[in-house]
């Protein structure tokens, strides 16, 4: 096949119909294109998310439970966004909780399960995560818990799922672990995690941040007790979202105001929520629901949507990464951290970590970032993966980041130019 041939999946994926929601995506930098490859920073929003926002500040700014329109129209958009959130992770709206992001919620979290642990009790949290999924569990030290670490398998960054298995223990309390890993993009098995912490009577609870633009969340069929993620990573604002198995939301006791009700998840959202984030989080997931509706017609509930639009864009999401791949591997003094076997790269979202000898990742990334190609440099908070790299003294790693609004193209650009940087 020739290099300018599309593939079955790049044919079948509308990523023009994509691009033209995104009004980002139409900015210039020094007269090429802007490219996007920060999507794990953050992603970019559709215009209709913008709309939302600007509709609910415009015409239903107020706080909720009012007797009167803008409060009950807040109160609409409240409710609208647990219910567009529970379609999203596959629960039941009550079990949803926003805040402001997810550092935040999971903060909380750890603090009012920590209020029923005892000493002698373990929590585990693994290398491969963002430290948002250890310092909050870390924080239970102070309550006489230890915090043990499962390893990786620095090849290619795996998680090492024999030492995971030989850490959760009898008293092990919660197991905390990444579904996908924002520095280097290894997806993991999260179902095993839960199933082994289950096994021993702990919670589990997933960081699905990472994964969340890439690929179907399904709480029920992990079984996991908690899951979080943030908005802002997948198409929508800057809020954070929180899953929580109803029998667990309501068995702890959250740190909250004596004004704010029982009920869920009211006792869990204390203080007044980013309502016009909320409304800008409904639009975010309808934007993915018509993408699913886009590439398969018969889709008929919003989840079924939600289904099609994650199986299309994992599927195109993956040739982009192949191509991506293959050409950073081909790069004389480039190192891949990471998994790169084409086999391998349905348990890897399209987030690489690379580096190049002679250049700083933060050169790389200031080189590219002239040129209009936005990347990451540094440990992007993957504190004790970078260190077990060994690369956290020099600058980390250049992360190129990529979502279903990366074209090809894109990718050829950002190939050239790090070519021509290999060569000087
Ligand atoms: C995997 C992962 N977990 C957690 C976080 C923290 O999320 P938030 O910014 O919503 O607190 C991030 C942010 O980059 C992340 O990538």
């Amino acid at each position: 096949m020739s290099s300018t041939t599309k593939s079955a999946v790049m044919a079948r994926f509308h990523v023009e119909w994509a691009r033209a929601q995104f009004p980002a995506l139409q900015q210039t930098l020094n007269g090429q294109p802007a490219v996007f490859f920060d999507a794990p920073g953050g992603t970019q929003v559709p215009q209709r998310v913008i709309d939302a926002m600007v509709q609910y500040l415009s015409t239903s700014n107020a706080n909720t439970h009012g007797a009167f329109l803008t409060s009950e129209r807040t109160d609409r958009i409240y409710s609208e966004a647990h219910a567009a959130m529970a379609d999203f992770f596959n629960c039941d709206p009550d079990e949803v909780v926003f805040g402001a992001n997810m550092t935040t919620l999971t903060f909380a979290l750890s603090r009012s399960i920590g209020r029923d642990l005892k000493s002698g009790d373990e929590l585990l949290v693994t290398q491969l995560d963002h430290d948002a999924n250890v310092s909050p569990w870390v924080a239970l030290e102070e309550r006489g818990a230890k915090v043990r670490t499962a390893d990786i398998k620095p090849a290619d960054c795996t998680l090492d799922m024999f030492d995971l298995q030989a850490k959760v223990r009898r008293n092990t309390r919660v197991v905390a672990v990444g579904y996908a890993a924002n520095a280097v993009g290894t997806i993991n098995d999260v179902a095993e995690v839960v199933r082994l912490a289950h096994g021993v009577g702990a919670l589990a609870f997933v960081d699905a941040v990472h994964f969340a633009p890439h690929g179907l969340i399904d709480v029920r069929a992990l079984d996991c007790d908690f899951l979080a993620c943030s908005a802002y990573k997948f198409f929508g604002p800057h809020v954070g979202v929180l899953y929580g198995k109803r029998e667990h939301l309501q068995r702890l006791r959250p740190y909250k105001l004596r004004a704010c009700t029982e009920q869920l998840p009211d006792r869990w959202e204390s203080g007044t929520q980013n309502h016009e984030g909320m409304a800008g989080t409904i639009a975010a997931v309808e934007y993915l629901a018509d993408l699913g509706r886009h590439h398969a017609p018969e889709a008929r509930t919003r989840r079924e949507a939600l289904v099609a639009a994650h199986d299309i864009i994992a599927q195109y999401e993956r040739e982009l990464a192949e191509k991506l791949i293959t050409g950073l591997l081909e790069i004389p003094g480039l190192t891949f951290y990471g998994i790169k076997d084409p086999a391998k790269f349905d348990q890897r979202t399209p987030t690489v970590a690379v580096r190049l000898d002679g250049h700083t990742p933060r050169e790389l990334a200031e080189h590219l970032g002239q040129r209009g190609i936005f990347t990451w440099d540094g440990n992007y908070y993957a504190v004790d993966l970078v260190e077990r790299l060994g690369v956290q003294k020099t600058g980390g790693m250049l992360r190129i980041g990529l979502a279903h609004y990366n074209t090809a193209e894109e990718v050829k650009r950002l190939l050239g130019e790090l070519r021509t940087l290999a060569t000087k």
